[in-house]
């Protein structure tokens, strides 16, 4: 049974919105009370669904008058449980899902202006409909918001070049927790009044206000993207590429990705169909780059080439494949898209989202894989992820059990009993060794509630105590995703 407080809110959210405004029926609203990894299982009485700006307002100011938590939710795709509530019972979802209009394009300021619920899939394709770029990009486009994507100040696989969801807005609708609304929707590139108020809000989590809309900012359209996998010897040998790369193809690099070989026998695993490209290439790490060009495949292809054959003729490179269609530069996409897939089918892992000067990437896998060997002989390195921006998805998964594998009950059971055994101390293990190099403990995924600890633990007193201020400032009463990114 829900407090009096939520009760109470309960009604007179009903008396002033009327019952469209929310869900209570259990089957109705369970997918909303738990993330999709089914790692964060939270409880509520309601998902709130309201389908304007106004209504967000409505419900954040009643809220407020209520004290009840909201928890602002996009398509609850995040890592970090930072969409979903928790188990007190006491809190509420709010979901942007209704908020679905494209409100505004500029094709000649190459800007578009969405609410918060259109999913990534869906801008990039009003992008496209207008000849242009959208090029925030991620294996869960088809179901992730711009609202969450910017909440999450998200990264994706073309970071490398056009920068994470920062980079790619220029405005931004913000309900206050107060239940104002800040109409900040301008579409400049220039705007230098004082604090950024647009940059604050960008990656804060829902914790500080709940973004209604935001101008996002477009690129030209390059006239082909082509893709190329590269068999690596060592991660040596990949950041050795890298830098071959970008002297070579300088900004029309626009991905460059690792997937060592652990993550692609995953995807071999669990989806054969997809890894058959790779089947040739054997037990290797690889990386996937992607150029982009302004006059076609032909251009595209030739420059991997060039790149390519250079590595090979440095030994940087052991073997290589350049697709040589549009349809099959996305197949090497859909190996890696599906890494994190494949892993979920696997079993839980000990997730990490680490950020590392690229320079000093090899000596953190060196021996970080010996530490982590010595502490547990046969653990799994899932080791792929964003290495062109330094950033990497380190997960820890347990031994293969051969006897018990093929049970998929079993086999679940075995990775979730290894991941709450060893979590804390694998990730105090692997955030200690990244944060002695000048790491980040979260380069993408943000911190929602899996890492807010870890981050008071490294950030120390003033850069923690600076957080909370900001947090009591704007939102003195912890209506918005209390208990995530920082406690007060
Ligand atoms: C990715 O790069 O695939 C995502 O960040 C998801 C993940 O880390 O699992
Ligand atoms: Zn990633």
């Amino acid at each position: 049974m829900p407090s009096a407080s939520v009760q109470e809110f309960l009604h007179d959210l009903l008396q002033q919105l009327g019952p469209a405004c929310l869900k209570t029926d259990p089957s109705l609203i369970s997918g909303h009370l738990v993330d999709w990894r089914g790692r964060y299982q939270g409880r509520a009485s309601a998902v709130l669904f309201p389908d304007s700006t106004q209504q967000v307002a409505q419900m954040v100011r009643l809220a407020s008058k209520h004290r009840v938590g909201l928890v602002p939710q996009g398509g609850n795709t995040g890592l970090t449980g930072a969409s979903v509530p928790d188990d007190s019972g006491e809190q509420l979802v709010l979901s942007l899902s209704r908020l679905q209009a494209i409100r505004a394009v500029d094709q000649a300021n190459k800007t578009m202006t969405l609410e918060a619920g259109v999913t990534l899939a869906k801008a990039q394709e009003q992008a496209e409909a207008l000849g242009l770029l959208f090029p925030l990009t991620l294996p869960s486009r088809g179901s992730a918001t711009i609202g969450g994507n910017l909440a999450t100040n998200c990264g994706g696989t073309a970071v490398l070049r056009y920068g994470n969801a920062r980079a790619l807005c220029l405005g931004l609708e913000v309900v206050t927790a107060s239940g104002d609304i800040w109409s900040g929707l301008r579409g400049l590139r220039k705007d230098n009044t004082g604090y950024d108020l647009r940059d604050l809000f960008i990656g804060s989590e829902g914790t500080l206000g709940v973004i209604t809309a935001a101008v996002l900012a477009l690129s030209p359209r390059p006239a082909a993207l082509m893709t190329a996998l590269a068999k690596v010897s060592s991660v040596e040998s990949a950041v050795g590429l890298l830098g071959l790369a970008q002297s070579k193809a300088a900004a029309q690099l626009t991905g460059f990705e690792l997937m060592t070989w652990s993550s692609l026998d995953l995807v071999s695993q669990y989806f054969p169909a997809l890894a058959q490209p790779i089947k040739g290439m054997g037990s290797a790490d690889l990386v996937l780059l992607e150029i982009s060009s302004p006059s076609g495949e032909a251009e595209a292809v030739a420059l991997l080439e060039d790149i390519l054959s250079r590595a090979l003729e440095a030994k940087l490179v052991e073997d290589a494949l350049v697709a040589q269609s549009i349809q099959q530069a996305q197949t090497f996409w859909d190996i890696r898209d599906h890494i994190t897939l494949a892993s979920s089918e696997d079993g839980h892992q000990i997730k990490h989202d680490i950020g590392l000067p690229i320079s000093c990437i090899p000596e953190f896998m060196t021996a970080m894989r010996q530490e982590l060997q010595d502490l547990l002989p046969g653990v799994r390195i899932i080791n792929f992820g964003h290495i062109g921006d330094g950033n990497l998805h380190y997960n820890v998964a347990c031994p293969v059990r051969p006897e018990s594998w093929a049970d998929r009950g079993q086999r679940q059971k075995a990775c979730a009993d290894f991941m709450h055994a060893h979590e804390d101390e694998i990730h105090r293990r692997v955030h200690d060794r990244v944060v002695s190099l000048g790491g980040s403990i979260s380069a993408e995924h943000g911190l929602g509630v899996m890492r807010r600890d870890e981050a008071a633990y490294y950030k120390g007193p003033v850069e923690i105590g600076l957080m909370r201020a900001i947090k009591i400032s704007l939102d003195p009463l912890n209506i918005l995703n209390p208990g995530k990114v920082v406690l007060v």
